[in-house]
Formats: C-alpha cells, structure tokens, sequence
C-alpha cells in the first residue's frame, strides 16, 4: 500500500539540503569569482582627448579670429603666428566672449584683454593659452591640455 518507505521521505529532504547547501556554495563561488574579476577592470572614467585638429594653415589667413565654439577655443592669426587661447572663466568656468578690446565674462563680469589678461572682475588667472602644433597630415592641432607661455604662437 505504502510506496514510500519513512526513509525516502529522509532521504529526500536529505537531498534537498544537500542540493540547497551546494548551490549556496556555487552561487557564494560566483559571487567571489565576479568581485575578483570586477578589480581587473580599472576604475576610470574615459573622457575624449582633449586634443583637436583645426585644420590646414591655409584656413587661418592672417587678422582672422576663428571661435571653435564646439571646443571653446578662439583661434588668432597674426603676423607673428597662430595662437589659441581658451574661452572657459577662470573663475567659474562660464564662456567668455570676444569684445572689441578683450574678452568679457557673461557671469560675474570679469574682464580681459586681448591676451586674455584679467584686467577686472573675480577671475583668479588669466585665460590660458593652448598649445598649437602641426600634425604629420599637415593639420594643425590644438591641445587643450596643455598651456603655454602668453604670448607663445605656433609659426605656420
Ligand atoms: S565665471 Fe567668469 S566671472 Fe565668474
């Protein structure tokens, strides 16, 4: 009549425990196994190279000012050369813009002249002046992450 024994009913729960403690350790496993391999991955957030090409020489006559608004950079050619210098505040980081004589600050007032001197205002430095260099291609590139003297230019 009966078709188990009252030893299967053990076994089973047996089994059961024994199947539950197995998958804790495997899932315990996966666990360890996945925070192990999270540290082979750096943790570093990847943002675009601040490095950019404006283009030829040729597109840079002389008394011309280009703004790179996509870069935040003002491009000056001179007789002496090209030069960039940037449009972000020293202060807070809002974008100048180009006067007549300088530079002016929407946010806080700030005032430069056309070296990107602060002549007024709370802006702490002067605006930086960006490295130009010419690429293998023959493009001229701008690196915004690097400075240089004011008054450096970049001879075409
Ligand atoms: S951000 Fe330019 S003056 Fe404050």
């Amino acid at each position: 009549m009966f078709d188990k024994t009252p030893d299967e009913g053990d076994m089973s729960r047996r089994g059961f425990l024994s199947l539950a403690s197995m998958g804790a350790v495997i899932l315990s496993f996966l666990a360890s196994l996945g925070g192990i391999l999270r540290f082979t991955k750096p943790n570093v957030y990847y943002e675009e190279s601040k490095r950019f090409k404006i283009g030829k020489p040729e597109n840079f006559p002389i008394g011309i000012v280009k703004t790179m608004e996509d870069k935040n950079v003002f491009i000056f050619s001179e007789n002496e050369g090209l030069h960039a210098i940037s449009r972000v505040c020293t202060h807070l980081g809002c974008l100048v813009s180009l006067t007549g004589t300088g530079f002016d600050c929407p946010c806080h007032g700030s005032k430069f002249d056309r070296n990107g001197k602060v002549i007024a205002g709370p802006a702490p430095r002067n605006l930086p002046w960006l490295k130009i260099s010419r690429n293998i291609d023959g493009t001229l590139v701008v690196d915004a992450a690097k400075d240089v003297k004011m008054g450096t230019t970049f001879r075409v």
